[in-house]
């Protein structure tokens, strides 16, 4: 069975310091609007963790009287272009956001559809994966998947687990309560089996490293298509002071022009972390530990 410790240990890998950007020519296009959101974006300040909920499938499929699966495949092709630009950009995380705890509760076809998209995506792309230096990563409760996809989705993670470019998440059966309730539970089992020393408090640190993402940066920033406003139960820990991007674009036209653009946008913003403009992180009074919105 996969388990978050497993997946934990890659993140583990994660360097302090920015991957430079790398390979972009011919990727992007001379002259292109690419080209000029390119030259607009700070290497030396990118986000480290991006975070996608990809939404609007279903809605671009409606639009062309096509089935619910003909636009999960079409998103398919908007994952290799951010995965792909990702990587070259130099970016340490992305995180994709491809099925929740609530989509069991869609029907039986449509779960089959998504988990055989899943595995045509992992056939498909680990070459691109591997040339790409790309480590794929699953976060989630993994063991609610059927056996067969969780030796598929092993076999990417021991084939990319040298990589040392960016890390590709895929949260898969993931749901930000259920992790946070997993990490409580992880905690309480650890505890409980630990009659060492008396177990100091449990902290903001100590917590983040029961969490399936223990080890990665958090995201700075989350991107969500589709034009909804919602969070949808996704990292909810770890998007605590991420910068949020929605655009109105459905999934499947997602591309790295847009991509691009979330990223110049993000690098315009100014993060607070609940300081004022010009202090310190450690203001009179206040631990950076504890910072407020
Ligand atoms: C939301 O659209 C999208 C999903 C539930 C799944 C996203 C999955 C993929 C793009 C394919 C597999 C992914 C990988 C990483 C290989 P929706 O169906 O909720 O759209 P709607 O809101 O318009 O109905």
């Amino acid at each position: 069975m996969l388990g978050c410790r497993v997946f934990s240990r890659v993140g583990a890998h994660i360097p302090a310091m920015q991957r430079p950007a790398r390979d972009l020519e011919g990727f992007i296009a001379k002259g292109s609007p690419e080209e000029r959101l390119l030259v607009q974006i700070d290497f030396a300040r990118l986000p480290r963790h991006v975070a996608i909920i990809m939404d609007g499938n279903g809605r671009w499929a409606n639009t062309r009287n096509l089935p619910r699966a003909a636009g999960h495949r079409a998103g398919i092709q908007a994952v290799r272009d951010v995965v792909e630009t990702s990587a070259r950009l130099g970016l340490s995380v992305l995180t994709l956001y491809a099925f929740s705890v609530e989509n069991w509760k869609r029907p039986r076809r449509e779960v089959d559809t998504l988990m055989g998209l899943l595995r045509e995506y992992l056939r498909k792309e680990l070459m691109t994966l591997q040339r790409n230096n790309i480590a794929f990563n699953v976060i989630g409760r993994v063991e609610e998947l059927s056996a067969a996809i969780r030796r598929e989705l092993t076999e990417g993670m021991e084939a990319t687990r040298g990589n040392s470019g960016l890390l590709f998440n895929i949260a898969l059966s993931y749901g930000g309560r259920a992790e946070i309730v997993d990490a409580c539970n992880r905690i309480l089992h650890d505890r409980l089996h630990d009659s060492g020393a008396p177990a100091a408090p449990v902290d903001e640190a100590l917590f983040a490293r029961y969490l399936y993402t223990a080890g990665q940066p958090d995201p700075d920033l989350l991107i969500r298509t589709s034009g909804e406003l919602r969070i949808s139960n996704f990292l909810l820990w770890q998007i605590a002071y991420a910068e949020i991007w929605v655009t109105d674009t459905l999934w499947p036209d997602f591309r790295k022009r847009e991509f691009l653009q979330a990223i110049v946008d993000y690098q315009k913003r100014e993060r607070r972390y609940g300081r004022l403009v010009g202090t310190e992180p450690e203001a009179v009074g206040v631990s950076s530990d504890k910072v407020t919105a």
